[in-house]
């Protein structure tokens, strides 16, 4: 079994960004810059948040906080928003999600420019994705197709199941691994929680990827051996014996599928880290085409 490192990958895509954004510096260019918009206290959200914005920082690219609190507007967001949509120093614009109950999360993606939608929510961006036309890949989903690109994991003809139908990763993850070119070009399943025996499906799988959101889900008698394991939940369990009361897991039982899989990314440590690298991604490519450098 080998082990997909995705904080090591994760930190290798980050150098390569290093890289190019020290370049930019040193021939006195402008720099590519992201501004992250969190409404609220969701507490997780102020983790991601600060995880992206520490990265942008590492690799010397110019980042933005908009920090609003719970009662800020649908039409102030709007607003918000749009001033960034006009603002030449900023090539990304994320808006952490979820928002408050009052505003229209759907009114505020659309809101978004689709040249700097670095999430890749945009219907726009969203509609090129399925017709295969360049557009920015939602950063989980592109993380974990790098992942394999990176391990060299053979795509191609290969059956994959993707167990989860979000927005965020299972459609466009499914969407990502059909189209018709390199690191893709799979034959895809997808299964959600409607499935009626979903081990029928997940048994068949050359890769599986677990992203329904439901702790060690994926047990070692619903894969076939040898299968490529990629997790990408993230969820909180009960722990008595550590400090905090809890502990993160991903939705495979890492620990017994890991003995039949030839493949596995674990979770922490797996696609989570690959998110902030592909958001970073994302930016520079923004940049690239929004300065036409
Ligand atoms: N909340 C959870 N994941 C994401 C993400 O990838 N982008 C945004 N904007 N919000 C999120």
């Amino acid at each position: 079994m080998i082990l997909i490192d995705g904080k090591k990958i994760s930190e290798e895509i980050r150098n390569e960004l290093k890289l190019k954004i020290d370049r930019l510096k040193k021939e006195s260019r402008k720099l590519p810059g992201l501004v992250t918009i969190l409404v609220g206290d969701n507490p997780a959200s102020e983790v991601y948040v600060n995880m992206k914005i520490k990265a942008c920082a590492q690799i010397g690219m110019s980042s933005k906080l908009e920090k609003k609190d719970a009662a800020f507007s649908e039409n102030e967001l709007l607003e918000l928003v749009e001033s960034y949509n006009n603002n030449s120093d900023y090539h990304g614009i994320l808006v952490q999600l979820p928002l408050p109950r009052h505003i229209n999360e759907d009114k505020i993606i659309e809101a978004v420019s689709p040249s700097k939608d670095v999430d890749g929510f945009h219907p726009v961006n969203v509609g090129n994705l399925v017709i295969g036309k360049e557009t920015f890949f939602p950063c989980t989903p592109f993380g974990v197709v790098e992942l394999l690109r990176r391990y060299n994991i053979e795509t191609k003809g290969r059956h994959v199941v993707v167990v989860g139908r979000s927005n965020i990763v299972g459609k466009p993850l499914a969407n990502l691994l059909l189209q018709k070119k390199e690191g893709a070009n799979a034959v895809v399943t997808v299964c959600h929680s409607a499935a009626r025996d979903l081990r029928k499906y997940t048994l068949q799988a050359d890769i599986i990827i677990a992203a329904m959101g439901s702790p060690l889900f994926i047990k070692e008698d619903m894969i076939k051996e040898g299968a490529v394991v990629i997790d990408v939940g993230t969820n909180r369990i009960e722990d008595e014996s550590t400090p905090k009361g809890y502990r993160l897991c991903g939705d495979v039982d890492f620990e017994n599928v890991s003995k039949k899989a030839s493949y596995i990314s674990p979770s922490p440590g797996g696609v989570g880290p690959m998110t902030i690298a592909m958001l970073l991604s994302n930016t520079y490519l923004a940049y690239t085409k929004i300065e036409n450098f």
